[in-house]
């Protein structure tokens, strides 16, 4: 099986996305849409996340139930604008360990490169989940999935806001099978990359709507 993604396609998260998309919608309301998206992506994105049974007693009896297995899973905001989905993964998992990779486009060549690293070396048997709200060229991401694949992780799920099909094709000629380590999870895939690199219809530049322009 090739890289998976999964499109949530659910009203509640297309309400939200249309209003990030608004040209209106400045930076307070775009960081707390940012953050309810990621909460109900989240959701999808941990769905096959590992358990293990754990029995509790409650007051009237004994339920069978489970909790997170370990290791405990790893966090990855891909800094800047992934760091606007940080609050609302760390919620759903507040056990996992957070790690940090800092990637800037060239806004000529579109290459990413890397200005921030701080991973575990060693994520043998982990789930990484890498938080960034944009994969357009998909070359940011294939960067951050690479370094967690070649430290070891057991799955990495990139949990996007919007993605472009030029990004996913990408990922997919990157990460192909057997790699099926690799899910990504969105709530829209979009028309297409415009000519500086930017998804249409999108929502812009994240990173500048969620803290400024640099
Ligand atoms: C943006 C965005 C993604 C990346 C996606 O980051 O936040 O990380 O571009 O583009 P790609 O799929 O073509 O690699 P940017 O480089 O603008 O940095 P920022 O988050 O600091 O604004
Ligand atoms: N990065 C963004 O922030 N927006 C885009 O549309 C593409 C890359």
């Amino acid at each position: 099986m090739a890289m998976q993604t999964t499109v949530i396609d659910h009203p509640l998260v297309t309400h939200k996305l249309t209003a990030l998309r608004d040209v209106h919608t400045g930076s307070p309301e775009f960081r707390r849409l940012a953050d309810e998206l990621t909460t109900l992506l989240g959701y999808e994105a941990t769905r096959t996340i590992a358990v293990a049974p754990r029995q509790v007693e409650t007051p009237v009896g004994t339920a069978d139930g489970v909790e997170l297995a370990l290791p405990v899973p790893l966090i990855v905001p891909i800094l800047r604008a992934g760091i606007g989905m940080l609050d609302a993964l760390a919620r759903l998992l507040p056990e996992a360990d957070i790690g940090f990779v800092g990637l800037v486009r060239d806004e000529q060549t579109l290459v990413a490169s890397t200005y921030a690293t701080r991973l575990p070396a060693d994520l043998t048997g982990r789930a990484a989940f890498v938080l960034d709200p944009m994969l357009a060229t998909g070359g940011s991401l294939e960067t951050a999935i690479t370094m967690l694949l070649d430290r070891g992780a057991a799955t990495v799920t990139a949990v996007c806001l919007l993605a472009a099909p030029e990004g996913l094709a990408r990922l997919e000629a990157t990460f192909p099978s057997p790699s099926a380590r690799v899910h990504v999870v969105t709530a829209c895939v979009d028309a297409r990359l415009n000519d500086k690199g930017y998804i249409l219809p999108g929502l812009g530049d994240a990173g500048d709507r969620l803290f400024g322009v640099i």
